[in-house]
């Protein structure tokens, strides 16, 4: 998604985040740890982490509890400084291990490590606008249905407390206010709250959010953020919200694309779980899917069904529906599908055709040359102007090693061939059809190995 990062402030090494992943997400009901779960093509926690390096140059304290501890050793985050949480007691016991790495000096951003969808530009706000009284500011959000959300409490106007749903008392549920869980707080209030927050709640838990009312009671001032849409904001909590947190991200990088001009014929039938980098004139169909980093050419137009991972489509090719593209290279004019698989380390130059259920691995074919029906084509090189006919496979394992199948310009392949690797077929030969090619083929000649058809006169079929 792109963000705006030039708002607000600059990043700042007197900002220090800490991320809280130290819960163990039961209401997920998943065998996953609930921050490993993906939004796009990325982690919920990688979502995070990505946004509070954007914040500052000081690397994030990261709160971990024992299902992270194999992300931790993932050298993409040997950034971070992992701070382990031995029992998950509530944020506050969580944000209490990360004191020893904080200074009085610094401001402290505190995110929640399973709202993958704020903005950058929200988060440099609420920095911004702790600058101001530097004390604690707290980023709210009106939610519809607010359960689950702590609720802001607001005395004339002014926020006092934060209540937790699950202690929430009569006629406080329908508050529609709620704690987002992004807080600003100098490093001096945070060292000096932490450890007053006590678990005498329903759930017996160290609530952070109980750092408000101990402000208010510190004769501080609470200050907050309101935002007008919850979107940024969504917790993930269960496979619900989940969900909806993949179709608003969806939604974003879709918007997007279609305000850079491609023509997406239904925006909620359309996932982009990577990046996609599209010309003008690009249409895309229902229920396509986009995995990696994808680039479409001009003109370039996907039929529904299509996946298309990490490949380079150049312009004015036709993918026709149901087809699978991946790690593969398609030159211009090249017509694909419908029902075509094409596997990784596939190169087709331009203007090649590559029909129903033919599927190409590893093979580089030439210019105008064309495989439209059933065919297997794997560790091949195919030069231009080249007719695969229908049922034609090369065999190119013999159950221990891949072999090469090499065909020259010009050669015509007639149908329900096997073509035996390793195996040259040379410029302008014909293979016949039904054949099954063990030897070399000589240029400009004729290979054909099938049995004669006999013929038994006045047969008779037996009957029933
Ligand atoms: C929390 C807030 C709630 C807010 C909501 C917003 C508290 C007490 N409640 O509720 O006011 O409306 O987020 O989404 O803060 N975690 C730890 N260690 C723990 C417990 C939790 O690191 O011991 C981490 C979790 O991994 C999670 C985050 O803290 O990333 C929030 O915990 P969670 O249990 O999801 O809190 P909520 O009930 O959603
Ligand atoms: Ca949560």
């Amino acid at each position: 998604m792109p963000e705006d990062v030039s708002v607000g402030c600059a990043k700042d090494l007197t900002v220090r985040v800490i991320i809280l992943a130290g819960g163990k997400g039961k209401r997920m009901l998943s065998d996953t740890p609930k921050v490993l779960h993906t939004v796009g093509d990325k982690t919920i926690l990688s979502h995070v982490i990505e946004k509070a390096m954007l914040i500052s140059d000081a690397p994030p304290i990261i709160i971990y509890g024992e299902d992270l501890i194999d992300e931790k050793n993932k050298t993409i985050f040997d950034l971070l400084e992992w701070v382990y949480q031995d029992e998950p007691l509530g944020t506050g016991h969580a944000v209490s291990k990360a004191l020893p790495y904080i200074n009085e000096s610094d401001t402290v951003l505190i995110m929640y490590a399973d709202i993958p969808l704020i903005s950058t530009k929200t988060l440099k706000e609420l920095v911004r606008k702790q600058g101001e009284n530097q004390q604690l500011t707290v980023l709210t959000a009106d939610i519809k249905v607010p359960d689950g959300y702590g609720r802001i409490i607001r005395e004339k106007n002014k926020i006092t407390k934060i209540i937790e749903s699950v202690d929430l008392k009569m006629g406080q549920e329908s508050l529609t206010e709620c704690n987002t869980g992004f807080m600003a707080i100098s490093g001096s209030l945070l060292k000096s709250y932490v450890p007053l927050i006590k678990n005498s709640n329903k759930q017996k838990e160290y609530y952070l959010t109980d750092c408000v009312s101990i402000a208010i009671e510190d004769g501080r001032k609470v200050d907050a953020i309101k935002l007008e849409n919850e979107d940024q904001v969504i917790g993930i909590n269960d496979m619900s919200q989940l969900a909806r947190a993949e179709r608003i991200y969806q939604n974003e990088q879709i918007e997007q694309l279609m305000k850079s001009g491609v023509r997406i014929i239904d925006p909620m039938r359309v996932d982009i779980r990577g990046s996609l980098k599209a010309g003008t004139g690009v249409v895309i169909d229902c229920n396509v899917i986009i995995e990696g980093d994808v680039l479409l050419g001009d003109n370039v137009q996907v039929g529904p069904n299509s996946v298309i991972s990490n490949s380079y489509i150049s312009n004015n090719v036709k993918i026709e529906p149901n087809c699978i593209i991946s790690n593969a290279k398609i030159g211009d004019s090249c017509q694909i599908g419908p029902f075509a698989r094409i596997r990784p380390s596939t190169i087709l130059d331009d203007n090649v055709s590559v029909g129903n259920f033919v599927e190409i691995k590893s093979s580089k074919i030439g210019s105008h040359s064309k495989a439209n029906h059933l065919s297997y084509l794997g560790d091949a090189n195919i030069g231009a102007n080249v007719n695969v006919g229908a049922g034609t496979i090369t065999c190119n394992y013999d159950g221990v090693t891949k072999h090469k199948t090499i065909i020259e310009d010009n050669v015509f392949i007639g149908s329900n061939t096997e073509l035996v690797a390793p195996l040259k077929v040379d410029t302008g030969s014909t293979v016949a059809a039904g054949s099954t090619i063990t030897k070399d083929v000589a240029p400009n000649s004729l290979a054909i190995s099938r049995n004669e058809q006999k013929q038994i006169n006045r047969w008779r079929r037996p009957k029933k």
